[in-house]
């Protein structure tokens, strides 16, 4: 059993954790940490949530779900990503206010909301290796796992400012970056995808102003530019009806797949979605992929950290905790595991090789 009283001096360390951590990185979320590691009553509103979602980021998107409906208030002047001009009035009195205020629309999402990322500029992970798989199969098409609001899907469908590279792409209206070290084969031009679907247990639809606005609210707010990408990437996925369906990693990509290969090239594509999983359904995932792979020719894409996922192909034996793009392929039912590149945690930076 665990007391609450033993829970708030370690809720109040998370919070005095955080603010030492993101001091550069998230000033504004630094100073709220620092005053709420020293606000019983904002702690004390914490208890509603899962143990393990006691975190300064679930009680910071919860109070910034709430001011995304309220732009007018004087908190969300020192927000940077809604104000234009820095506001008056000290931010951390008023963030303080604003939470206690509403404390029950607070409880109501601390206690049933987990924070979501969804990241667009993850796309860089899936062109190149796709692009290969272009050239020898092509066209594809996709069954992204763990697909969250479907953003990913979105891959073939935007343009790239490859550095070095240069541009290329569909649609000029999201152009994500993506710096290149090593040597890749520079993709000329995005992919040919013919059909794409999304499969998670719990999918976020983007034709829904609720769900997307949690998405939103998940986005630290001084992180500007990465607020605006997922702007403009819900917009995209608004337009090309995208749509992730709800079920589960292992029970359901078999039929996935199979419906995949009706179109193209079967796909399948997972970034950071296998650590979600229990070390035997990652066991089963690969199973399941081994033996649809023995049936028809298959690839998966894994972008995951092997630290978090050591039973996926060629994790075993390594510790590293940043992201590493993997290529699995199955050709005639032989099974071959390439290891291609390491990459940022949101794909801005790809270092092909070793
Ligand atoms: C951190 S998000 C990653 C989303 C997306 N792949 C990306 O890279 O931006 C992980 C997603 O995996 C989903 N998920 C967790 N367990 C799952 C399972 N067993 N089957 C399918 N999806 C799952 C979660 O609901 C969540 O949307």
């Amino acid at each position: 059993m665990i007391y609450y009283r033993d829970v708030v001096p370690d809720l109040a360390k998370r919070f005095n954790d955080f603010a030492q951590s993101f001091d550069t990185g998230a000033p504004l979320y630094s100073q709220f940490a620092r005053r709420v590691a020293n606000e019983r009553t904002v702690l004390d509103l914490m208890s509603v949530a899962p143990v393990s979602q006691r975190i300064p980021v679930l009680l910071f998107a919860s109070a910034h779900y709430l001011l995304l409906d309220e732009r007018s208030h004087e908190l969300a002047q020192h927000y940077p990503n809604i104000a234009h001009e820095k506001g008056s009035g000290v931010a951390t009195d008023l963030f303080v206010a604003f939470v206690l205020e509403r404390a029950d629309a607070m409880k109501e999402l601390l206690a049933n909301r987990s924070t979501q990322t969804n990241e667009i500029s993850r796309c860089n992970w899936f062109l190149f290796p796709c692009a290969m798989l272009d050239a020898e199969l092509g066209p594809l098409a996709q069954v992204d796992v763990g697909s969250s609001a479907g953003l990913n899907q979105l891959f073939p469908k935007i343009s790239y400012d490859l550095r070095p590279g240069g541009l290329i792409g569909n649609n000029t209206s999201l152009t994500i970056a993506c710096n290149i070290t090593g040597e890749p084969p520079i993709p000329r031009q995005v992919p040919n995808v013919k059909w794409s679907m999304g499969l998670d247990t719990k999918p976020i639809d983007v034709r829904n102003d609720v769900e997307v606005r949690w998405l939103e609210a998940c986005v630290w707010p001084d992180q500007v530019e990465r607020f605006e990408r997922l702007q403009q990437a819900i917009s995209l996925a608004r337009l090309h009806n995208i749509e992730v369906e709800r079920g589960d990693a292992v029970d359901d990509v078999a039929q996935a797949v199979d419906r995949a290969a009706q179109h193209g090239h079967p796909v399948v594509t997972t970034s950071w979605v296998m650590n979600y999983l229990a070390p035997d359904r990652r066991i089963a995932f690969v199973d399941e992929l081994n033996r649809v792979g023995s049936e028809l020719d298959l690839s998966w894409i894994i972008a995951e950290s092997p630290y978090e996922t050591p039973e996926l192909p060629g994790h075993s034996g390594s510790d590293e905790i940043i992201t590493v793009i993997t290529l699995v392929t199955w050709r005639k039912g032989q099974r071959n595991v390439q290891r291609l590149a390491t990459t940022h945690p949101h794909g801005h930076w790809i270092h092909w090789g070793n």
